[in-house]
């Protein structure tokens, strides 16, 4: 598992791991003289790569690569060689040779970086035979309008960390890693709030205000591993992906001033939660269960038919499930003069057609946020299982 070490405080040398189950261990700790948020270092090696379920890091940069002209197999299993070698170096917070100075002074600070296959990768390395199927195009929604040279690629990283100089220092990295193997298709940008931001630990926020997150699937839940990674004993085409899961990349586009125009009580009915503590229309308290069958004294439903979080609960979707991990993000104002912000929706599940598709399908349909919204790009990858101790991610496809 990804695991967390927490707080490796030179001083006392005591450092607290979290590992994917949520065990907590002590034990001594490096030897950086740190507050806590940059000397929390994740684990490169693992079952399952960093950055999936390791919590929102408050700066991200996630970037498509295509392979150059003449590139293939040999070429792409260098690049994921040289970028898992550089992951594990950046993310234990060591200096690499020829460093350009960017992180210098700073801990490891949470940092992530993630590895992904697009379906035009596998036509390119000539791996075509052992390309999931779940990696076929996702099917055209009628909201859609996206920009196909922002969309998918050969290649995605996700970089994530809790400082946005350390965040920038491992992208360069990553793109010089690229030399001539490589160049990049398209680069986002994205932002969540900071660590001790908040008086305790709390769900984050997006931009038009809610509370966003709170009914992600938990680490914890008996059917978490099922819903989101690839299982161990997988066959055929998938073998290679097992411990792997597939991530939804979408630039979603937030019409922002609509939406600061609704009233509050609109805003809510959109969601169907509460805009100060993301608590149901139904009631109780933010982590308080949806009740989906209640009525206000008017008989109408307390969460409407066409609430957000009604359309996309896995109840209403035969159990689909997926794990949201977003970024925010603002490129400035666009060209129509309205901000160019939003959410880099970054949803992770062990099958799209068992996430992603089935509920995207539905929101498509007559989702009361729709129309704030914009989906403006899209990406569909395939994201092996971390890799083991001595190996590099992706070794089992490409070796
Ligand atoms: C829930 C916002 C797009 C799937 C929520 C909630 C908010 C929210 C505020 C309620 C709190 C929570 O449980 O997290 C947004 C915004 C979006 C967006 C602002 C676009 C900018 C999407 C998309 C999908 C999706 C594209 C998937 C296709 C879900 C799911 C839930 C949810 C599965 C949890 C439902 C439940 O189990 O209660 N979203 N969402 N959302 N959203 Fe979205």
């Amino acid at each position: 598992a990804a695991g967390l070490v927490i707080g490796a405080a030179g001083g006392a040398g005591i450092a607290t791991a979290v590992s994917d189950d949520g065990s907590v261990t002590t034990g001594a700790g490096g030897s950086r003289a740190l507050t806590s948020v940059g000397s929390t270092e994740v684990v490169f090696h693992g079952r399952h790569q960093p950055g999936i379920t390791t919590p929102l890091q408050a700066r991200g940069h996630l970037v498509a690569f295509d392979l150059a002209a003449g590139a293939g197999r040999k070429e792409a299993a260098a690049l994921l060689r040289r970028w898992s070698a550089t992951a594990r170096t950046l993310m234990a917070g060591e200096v690499p040779s020829g460093d350009t100075g960017i992180a210098l002074d700073a801990g490891p600070s949470s940092l992530t970086v993630t590895f992904g296959f697009g379906r035009t990768f596998f036509d390119r390395t000539g791996l075509a035979a052992r390309r999931p199927a779940q990696l076929d195009p996702l099917p055209a929604f009628s909201s859609d309008a996206v920009d196909p040279k922002r969309s998918e690629g050969d290649l995605w990283v996700q970089i994530g960390a809790d400082d946005a100089l350390v965040a920038f220092h491992a992208l360069r990295a990553l793109q010089k890693d690229a030399g001539d193997a490589a160049r990049v298709r398209w680069q986002m940008n994205g932002f969540n709030r900071s660590a001790g931001a908040t008086a305790r630990p709390m769900t984050a926020r997006n931009l038009m205000g809610q509370v966003d997150g709170t009914n992600n699937p938990k680490t914890t839940d008996p059917d978490f591993d099922r819903r989101i990674f690839v299982p161990t004993g997988a066959t055929g085409a998938q073998d290679w992906m097992a411990g792997g899961s597939y991530a939804v990349v979408r630039r979603i586009r937030m019409l922002l001033d609509d939406w600061e125009g609704l009233p509050r009580e609109r805003q809510e009915r959109v969601i169907g939660r509460r805009k100060a503590d993301g608590a149901p229309l139904s009631g109780g308290s933010e982590t308080t269960p949806l009740d989906l069958d209640k009525r206000g004294p008017d008989g109408k439903l307390a969460i409407p038919d066409n609430a957000h979080a009604r359309i996309s609960a896995p109840e209403q979707n035969g159990g689909a499930a997926m794990l949201r991990r977003p970024f925010s993000f603002h490129d400035g104002i666009g060209a129509d003069g309205t901000p160019d912000a939003g959410l880099l929706f970054v949803c992770w599940q062990a099958d799209p057609l068992r996430g992603f598709v089935p509920v995207q399908r539905k929101l498509d349909r007559g989702d009361a946020l729709s129309p704030f919204i914009r989906h403006e790009s899209s990406g569909l990858f395939a994201v092996p299982g971390g890799a083991a101790e001595g190996e590099y991610v992706g070794q089992r496809l490409l070796e």
